[in-house]
């Protein structure tokens, strides 16, 4: 016959059993198999050692009920405790790829200069070796600077409303307009105006005109713009400087070619070829600055001396990428853009 104390000492050292089977277990699998051990409902060490009520006596038998009752719910207790640590374990382990430090990180992506500044900071970095100081003017510009004094007259067509963007605003008079600079000539004369001679400016810059894009041609440009004025300058020096140019640029094998040409604020004036890939590309015009626009800023023809020339940017920037539309340069597709 089971006394009462008997079945109340096998369930505490069932319980101190239930927890520390439960607390080595080590993952889910060990646990269930603890949990089916202690609390199975077939065969569970909790259910054998029920059956001892049998042999407690009666007035014994609310007491040992009770203390069946606590000890379930405590063992339960130890089972549940030790499935909240597996969990939060397994939650740890889970987790660890998403801090996996030997995954590669994602790379931040880089921006880098458009093509065309690229281009203007490698011609400002040529010219510069060269003894070219940049130099600067207003887009928005006068008909003195953009025409009048480049001995541009005005009944010249180049000062046509249609070939030029000019602006509609308050205070332009009727002798003269503003408008979008149609070439950086303009800052020839800014300079030629603040500066006495010796001159030797390189300026970068935007230039507009009312062009349809297509290929070739866009309504906004840059050009490259030179002046150098001094004592007995020649047009060799302008030869010079362009096949020095040329080849910094584009390389040793390019040659250089002048062909007669025309323009208001040169004489002689010339269009300056180059050589490259087996075809003659034009580049730009360039010439001897004429006496009438020395005479324009207050120099004296008879003293000095200069030439000046003016090249696309784009087509030299396209040149170097073999980019042949204009108009890929300015659509902003990083695709495109981040090529170069
Ligand atoms: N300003 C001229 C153009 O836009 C180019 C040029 C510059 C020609 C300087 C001669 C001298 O076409």
């Amino acid at each position: 016959m089971t006394g009462l104390s008997d079945f109340l000492t096998q369930l505490d050292d069932l319980v101190s059993e239930a927890q520390s089977a439960f607390d080595a277990a080590a993952d889910s699998a060990e646990l269930e198999d603890s949990r089916v051990a202690f609390l199975g409902a077939k065969s569970g060490r909790l259910k054998s050692v029920q059956k001892g009520m049998g042999s407690v006596v009666g007035s014994d038998k609310p007491a040992a009920g009770k203390r069946l009752n606590e000890v379930k719910q405590q063992i339960q207790n130890a089972f549940d405790g030790a499935q909240t640590r597996l969990v939060a374990g397994t939650l740890s382990i889970g987790q660890q790829p998403a801090v996996d430090h030997s995954v590669p990180g994602r790379r931040p992506s880089l921006g880098h200069l458009h093509p065309v500044t690229q281009t203007i900071e490698e011609l400002m970095d040529i010219m510069g070796r060269l003894g070219f100081t940049p130099a600067d003017g207003p887009e928005i510009e006068d008909e003195w600077h953009n025409f009048e004094a480049l001995n541009i007259p005005r009944e010249h067509p180049a000062r046509d409303p249609l070939d030029n963007f000019y602006l509609n605003v308050a205070h332009q008079t009727a002798e003269s307009s503003l408008l979008l600079r149609s070439q950086t000539s303009t800052v020839q004369i800014r300079v030629m105006e603040k500066t006495p001679p010796p001159i030797r400016i390189i300026s970068l810059g935007r230039v507009y005109r009312p062009d349809t894009a297509d290929a070739t041609h866009y309504p906004m440009f840059h050009q490259m713009e030179g002046l150098l004025v001094d004592r007995q300058v020649t047009m060799a020096d302008l030869k010079s400087v362009l096949r020095i140019f040329a080849t910094s640029y584009l390389g040793d094998e390019v040659h250089v070619r002048f062909r007669p040409s025309f323009f208001p604020f040169t004489e002689p004036s010339v269009e300056a070829d180059y050589h490259w890939n087996d075809a003659w590309v034009e580049f730009g015009g360039a010439g001897m600055v004429d006496p009438n626009v020395l005479r324009a800023v207050g120099y004296d023809p008879e003293e000095v001396t200069g030439f000046a020339f003016g090249l696309g940017v784009e087509r030299l920037c396209m040149r170097r990428h073999n980019i042949t539309d204009i108009r890929e340069l300015y659509k902003n597709d990083v695709r495109f853009l981040e090529q170069f």
